[in-house]
């Protein structure tokens, strides 16, 4: 992402049909950085710069589109498995974007949060992320939570843990309780996740929060996944039905008549 301001669009947002049900909550697994760069002969880390760019663009759409909770998947608890250049470049670019950014996102509105474990990271970028929340903690636009050092069962675990030093009795233990020992305490669960660049799989992210989610995967690499593929990614959200394990309402049995 660059320093310089990027207005919305208002030109667009006035033309914009937006669907009838937008979604409280979207969560992103943003993949597809690597081959991006490679298809055009340059190194992961320019695939994950580009990728850093197309988030500003996508926060603005969210924005734009009302949209009250974005989840993003910047680093994984497996990513620490990829070659040291990688992953310092990753740790550069939250360094950048909190730098660069964080006056921007707060101008217009955004509220930062960190899901994950911030301990095995840097001292100093420790010190710079909770600097960031801490300076954006009142905004209510959109709240942007970007899940570096994540894992889903390490989340669950964190909050297993959690609970047993509370001492929570095992009669105590709910769906609601679990969800506020969660590192999204407070978030409501994603009403859909969208995974790019045509991988079909849930990679340990929210596996807790999206178990009623509705998936949508789209073949497109992250720094090439625009406002229009949000747009329909939010169109298809808006058509389908979501049942929570029950059934359709005209599904059920026919009324039994009396003959
Ligand atoms: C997956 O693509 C992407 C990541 C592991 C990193 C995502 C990070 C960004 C988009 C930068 C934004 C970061 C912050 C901190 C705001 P991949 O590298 O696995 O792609 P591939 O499957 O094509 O190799």
């Amino acid at each position: 992402m660059s320093s310089t301001n990027h207005p919305l669009p208002m030109n667009q947002s006035e033309k914009t049909e937006l669907p009838e049900r937008i979604p409280q909550h979207v969560a992103i697994i943003m993949d597809g950085n690597g081959r991006w760069a490679i298809s055009r002969g340059l190194p992961r880390l320019a695939g994950h710069r580009a990728g850093t760019e197309n988030l500003r663009r996508i926060i603005e759409a969210c924005i734009e589109f009302k949209i009250r909770y974005l989840t993003i998947y910047a680093f994984s608890t497996e990513n620490w498995g990829r070659p040291q250049e990688e992953v310092q470049g990753l740790m550069r670019i939250l360094e950048d974007v909190i730098d660069r950014e964080i006056q921007e996102l707060h101008d217009q509105g955004v509220k930062l949060r960190h899901i994950g474990r911030l301990d095995r990271l840097d001292p100093r970028l420790q010190e710079k992320v909770l600097q960031a929340i801490e300076f954006t903690k009142d905004n209510n636009r959109l709240t942007l939570n970007v899940a570096f050092n994540y894992g889903g069962r390490d989340e669950i675990v964190c909050a297993i843990q959690h609970m047993l030093e509370d001492g929570v009795e095992a009669e105590d233990v709910s769906d609601e309780l679990v969800s506020q020992y969660l590192f999204t305490a407070g978030v409501p669960d994603p009403d859909i996740i969208i995974r790019t660049s045509g991988e079909l799989r849930g990679s340990n992210f929210l596996i807790w929060q999206g178990a009623y989610c509705e998936w949508i995967f789209t073949p497109t690499y992250w720094p090439d996944f625009d406002r229009t593929e949000l747009l329909s990614a939010l169109e298809e959200f808006s058509q389908r039905e979501r049942r929570y394990g029950k059934i359709a309402e005209n599904q059920g049995d026919l009324p039994q008549h009396a003959s």
